[in-house]
């Protein structure tokens, strides 16, 4: 049996990860998050409480379980947040990495960790694993930074890439772009929404099937792991408001420049997904069919539709 431990559990890939793992026979699932958790289902795996901003508990968890596999999913994910904050930003998307990092060199342990297609400057996508980045924002330098030192490092490792994750989370404790258009718009609540930025939404269970692939077959290197479709970000939320029968009137286009946010964001991004193809078998469902699988979550946790 294997050990994989998987960090950010409580966050929305963490959790789909985990979902995805549990009651593996072959497999000794190990969650790891700060404070409790946040899971619905308690049960096929193990949950342990880890600050990553604490070493020592870092240590700890490693000693305690010898990971074949780390799945990193944890970060600060808020992307203005990081431009304010650049001291907390780059202790939890570097140093820590770093605190990883030896921790996988100790134990021998497999690295696959989460970056962003952030780290382009949005100029030339769609993207290849061989285009070089340009990160704009600060949370970008950031991850980009840790993709630099997990390569230096020469441990083996992969850093998945991915784009807009989007998907249904226990507890309601994360919102995303497909729930808080679909939360506004219920509540006849007006939302600007850029005309103006191209990306490809990523299905949170597809691209948790790609992590775990990635973890059993060892992979190594960089990996482009996102939806398939290249659309403005206003044609995203207008999909999901058609999908979900919401009316598209409280939908208030803006260009990146009206809604000036405090981190830079690339015009266009994108990832050409023919690598994950071909190694990690990697088949992600169309936007739709990915529109649904939301739908029924909801469902299943009671959500009330007004349409
Ligand atoms: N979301 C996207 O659209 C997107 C796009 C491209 C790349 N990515 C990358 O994909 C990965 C997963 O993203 P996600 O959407 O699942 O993020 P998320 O929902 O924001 O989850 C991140 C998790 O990291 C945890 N975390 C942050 N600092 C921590 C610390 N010091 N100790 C322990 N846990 C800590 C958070 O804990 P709390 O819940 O307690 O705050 C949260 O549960 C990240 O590495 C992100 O950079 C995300």
């Amino acid at each position: 049996m294997q050990t994989i431990l998987v960090t950010g559990s409580n966050g929305l890939l963490g959790q789909k990860i985990i979902y995805a793992l549990r009651n593996r026979v072959d497999i000794r699932c190990i969650a790891a998050a700060r404070g409790p958790n946040r899971l619905h289902s308690k049960d096929g795996y193990i949950y342990e409480e880890l600050d990553l901003n604490n070493p020592d508990t870092l240590e700890k968890t490693f000693e305690k379980y010898h990971p074949d596999v780390v799945i990193h999913t944890a970060a600060m994910t808020n992307v203005d947040q990081c431009e304010s904050k650049k001291e907390e930003a780059w202790q939890s998307n570097v140093e820590t990495v770093e605190r990883i990092i030896e921790q996988c060199r100790v134990h021998r342990s497999h690295l696959i960790h989460l970056s962003t297609d952030f780290v382009f400057d949005g100029t030339k996508g769609p993207y290849t694993e061989e285009d070089i980045p340009n990160p704009l924002s600060y949370y970008a330098r950031t991850k980009h930074e840790a993709e630099l030192r997990i390569r230096l490092s020469k441990i083996n490792a992969a850093i998945i890439r991915t784009i807009i994750i989007y998907g249904v989370v226990d507890d309601n404790s994360r919102s995303n772009v497909v729930l808080w258009t679909i939360n506004s718009l219920q509540q006849e609540k007006d939302i600007r929404v850029i005309n103006d930025q191209f990306r490809s939404p990523t299905l949170a269970e597809d691209l948790a099937e790609a992590c775990v692939e990635a973890a059993l077959r060892r992979a190594v290197g960089i990996y482009h792991v996102s939806g398939r479709e290249l659309m403005c970000m206003l044609d995203l939320v207008k999909i999901t408001a058609t999908y979900f029968g919401l009316n598209e009137k409280f939908i208030q286009p803006v260009s990146s420049a009206e809604l000036n946010q405090p981190a830079a964001r690339p015009p266009v991004t994108g990832f050409l997904l023919d690598k994950a193809e071909r190694d990690l078998g990697f088949r992600p469902h169309s936007f739709l069919e990915g529109l649904a699988i939301v739908k029924n979550q909801l469902k299943l946790v009671g959500y009330h539709f007004t349409s």
